[in-house]
């Protein structure tokens, strides 16, 4: 198989999935797919056996949500488009407004349908500013309890999303716990709630069962359906990026020059400043190695390994499903990696290939 080529590993895939379902046995809660983590519609069969269904981020997600990942679909944007509602309700059991603005806007397109709106509680576990859904004067979400209420009659439900990243229990259920102050007046009047993503618990060690009783106590108390919102926590550890080295150079360090592009194909690395990770990362020889797009910081990260690298060999960088396949782009015109499944006998099939044609379709 010509790299590059994203390869998804359904074996490495099913050790979250399971933890999920266990989850959502133990809790009540139901898990629906964030597809702006991870879109690839080709597992969706495999993982809708374990998960509840999708929720989304823009017509387009819930459109691919309601027509390939089996299962409930929510439909949340930031904004809608007056021409895009029609379509957003054709496609979804649950819309989640942003803001009242919107909810008020659309309240005539949107009567009948059940609509929920999404609640600000002002604090994350977000250690970035850029992706800090509760930053200073945060568009994300509704912060004031009071004209919540106002509108909680309009509405069944609601969606925080505060938690990111986070791997920690306690410091989940300290934000549970400040949700509950905070907006506790006003949950009971709703019938479902969800919590959205970023709770890291299908990492190893994280206290399922505790997490389950938390979520299980929660609903109890207001008489709610809890929602989680997966996103990396399904994928994490599922999926490589393999490439190619085409060419090495000395200018101080080892360099090795690959058919690939953290840019173009790991973007979100790049956006955070963090370095892509190999394994195993351990030997005597140290190499950066670097993408073929000409952004002179298109560098994957630094890696050991056990002899020196030439044209030729091939490298994984692992973890290069979550944020990644959906933000892969043609700077630069570098090819665009395939997408592979190895499945759980160990074949491995190419589902998708990219060439020159998408490449000129993209623009015009
Ligand atoms: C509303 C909402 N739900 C779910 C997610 C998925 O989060 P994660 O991939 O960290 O689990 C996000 C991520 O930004 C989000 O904004």
């Amino acid at each position: 198989m010509q790299t590059p080529y994203y390869l998804i590993d359904k074996s490495r895939l099913l050790p979250n999935l399971q933890k999920i379902a266990w989850l959502r046995e133990a809790s009540g809660a139901k898990a629906l797919l964030a597809l702006k983590c991870f879109a690839t519609w080709s597992v969706f069969d495999f993982m809708a056996d374990y998960m509840d269904g999708s929720t989304s981020s823009s017509l387009y997600e819930v459109k691919l949500g309601h027509t390939r990942f089996p299962g409930e679909t929510h439909a949340y944007s930031v904004a809608y488009a007056d021409h895009e509602m029609a379509e957003v309700l054709a496609h979804s059991d649950k819309i989640i407004f942003n803001s009242i603005g919107q909810l008020n806007k659309f309240a005539g397109a949107a009567q009948g349908h059940v609509r929920g709106l999404r609640a600000n509680p002002g604090v994350s576990t977000s250690g970035f500013d850029l992706a800090d859904p509760a930053r200073p004067f945060s568009r994300l979400g509704e912060s004031d309890p009071a004209r919540i209420a106002e509108v909680a009659d309009r509405i069944s439900g609601l969606m925080f999303h505060n938690n990111c990243e986070n791997d920690s229990f306690e410091r989940f259920d300290e934000m549970l716990t400040l949700i509950e102050d905070r907006f506790g007046a006003v949950l009971p009047s709703m019938e479902w709630v969800s919590l959205g993503g970023g709770i890291h618990f299908t990492g190893d060690g994280y206290p399922l069962d505790r997490l389950a009783a938390r979520l299980k106590a929660f609903a109890a108390r207001f008489g709610v359906q809890v929602y989680l919102e997966p996103g990396e926590a399904a994928i994490t550890g599922a999926a490589t990026l393999e490439v190619t080295v085409l060419d090495t150079m000395f200018n101080g360090k080892n360099l090795a020059i690959v058919d690939s592009s953290i840019e173009a194909h790991m973007l979100d690395l790049l956006i955070y400043r963090e370095s892509a990770k190999i394994s195993p990362d351990t030997g005597p020889h140290e190499w950066m190695i670097c993408g073929k797009s000409c952004l002179a910081g298109d560098i994957f990260g630094e890696f050991r390994f056990d002899a020196p690298l030439q044209a030729g060999d091939r490298i994984s960088f692992q973890d290069a499903a979550g944020y990644t396949m959906v933000k892969k782009n043609w700077f630069n015109g570098v090819k665009m990696p395939g997408i592979a499944i190895r499945e759980l006998d160990g074949t491995t099939r190419l589902v998708r290939d990219f060439g020159y044609d998408d490449f000129a379709a993209a623009l015009s």
